[in-house]
């Protein structure tokens, strides 16, 4: 199986995962390894690898592309979000690293036949875990026209969202939506003489949309972060690369919570619960990529990466 992906800001994340020989490191997002295999390189020796993805191609991938780590490498086909649950299953409680590099791979969009682009004409799924329900499809043309609005309009920040709602609606009224060229095309007709911006290709913002609900995106991250800090040992790191403006928020706000010592209601005009910081912020400012890998790798213009260190006594 052929599986291409770019890394985005490969350097710049596993630098600041600083591994170490014989500590214990996981990736939530496997992906085409790019991050792993270096991840893995920096821990050699003795340490341990856990690479965690929900799409089957991944971990297919993951395992010849591992393969020369050997026994320091655990691969597991789950949700990064229950990464607490999947860890204890082998036995661990605490780590030293985590990696998420959220959103799509290059495999997934253009090899995967999945209908995440509309490049290729492809049945209407998007699942990254092809066990779950629902599809892309299902959505399309089972959702109500305000639902559908309400997907395109929050996670696609998609102007006009009723107007290419209705569209569908009156669409599968004829025939059910079953593939992504036919799905790009309502939206086109439906967004017709509308400005658009350079380069962007009208259906761009609803397919993404619709990848978010289909895959539950911001959820899992939500879910993720509520106990993301119980993983890593005193010390350990976690690192995120986000691409979407919504799950950079999430994140953003997270880190600057943890890292800031008062917990107390903002109401309240002095500090009665007497926290500390929990984490020490690694990236104050949010890192982006720089102007030549944006040449090299254009996709990876819209990368976000933030990092945090859990405090010793926290
Ligand atoms: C951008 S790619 C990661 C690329 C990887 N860092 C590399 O260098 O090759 C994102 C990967 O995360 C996976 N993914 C997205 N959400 C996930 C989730 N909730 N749980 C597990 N894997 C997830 C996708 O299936 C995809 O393979």
């Amino acid at each position: 199986m052929a599986y291409h992906h770019v890394t985005a800001m490969l350097h710049e994340t596993v630098d600041l995962l600083a591994c170490k020989s014989g500590g214990i490191y996981v990736d939530g997002t496997l992906g085409g390894c790019g991050h792993a295999k270096l991840i893995c390189e920096r821990i050699m020796p003795a340490g341990r690898f856990i690479g965690i993805d929900k799409d089957a191609d991944a971990i297919s991938n993951a395992r010849t592309a591992l393969a020369p780590f050997g026994d320091l490498v655990t691969l597991i086909r789950g949700n990064y979000a229950r990464m607490q649950e999947l860890l204890s299953e082998i036995g661990i409680t605490g780590v030293n690293g985590i990696l998420l590099d959220l959103g799509l791979s290059l495999h997934q969009l253009l090899e995967s036949g999945r209908g995440f682009s509309f490049q290729n004409d492809e049945p209407l799924d998007m699942r990254m875990d092809t066990r779950k329900k629902p599809t892309a499809g299902d959505l399309v043309n089972k959702l109500s026209a305000a639902e559908l609005a309400s997907i395109f309009r929050n996670y696609g920040q998609q102007s006009h969202a009723r107007q290419v709602a209705g569209k569908i609606v009156a669409a599968r009224r004829r025939a059910p939506i079953t593939t992504s060229r036919q799905l790009a095309r309502i939206v086109t007709a439906a967004l017709g003489g509308r400005k658009r911006k350079a380069g962007l290709h009208p259906a761009t913002k609803v397919f993404m949309a619709l990848r978010i609900a289909v895959n539950a995106e911001l959820e899992d991250l939500e879910f993720f972060l509520e106990n993301a800090l119980d993983l890593l040992v005193p010390g350990g790191r976690l690192c995120i690369l986000a691409f979407h403006s919504l799950e950079d928020r999430m994140v953003k706000h997270k880190f600057k919570q943890w890292a800031t010592a008062c917990q107390c209601p903002p109401q309240l005009p002095r500090c009665v619960c007497g926290g500390k910081p929990r984490v020490k912020l690694l990236t104050p400012r949010v890192l982006r990529p720089g102007k030549k890998e944006i040449q090299l790798n254009p996709m990876a213009r819209s990368t976000r990466l933030r990092a945090i260190e859990k405090i010793q006594d926290s």
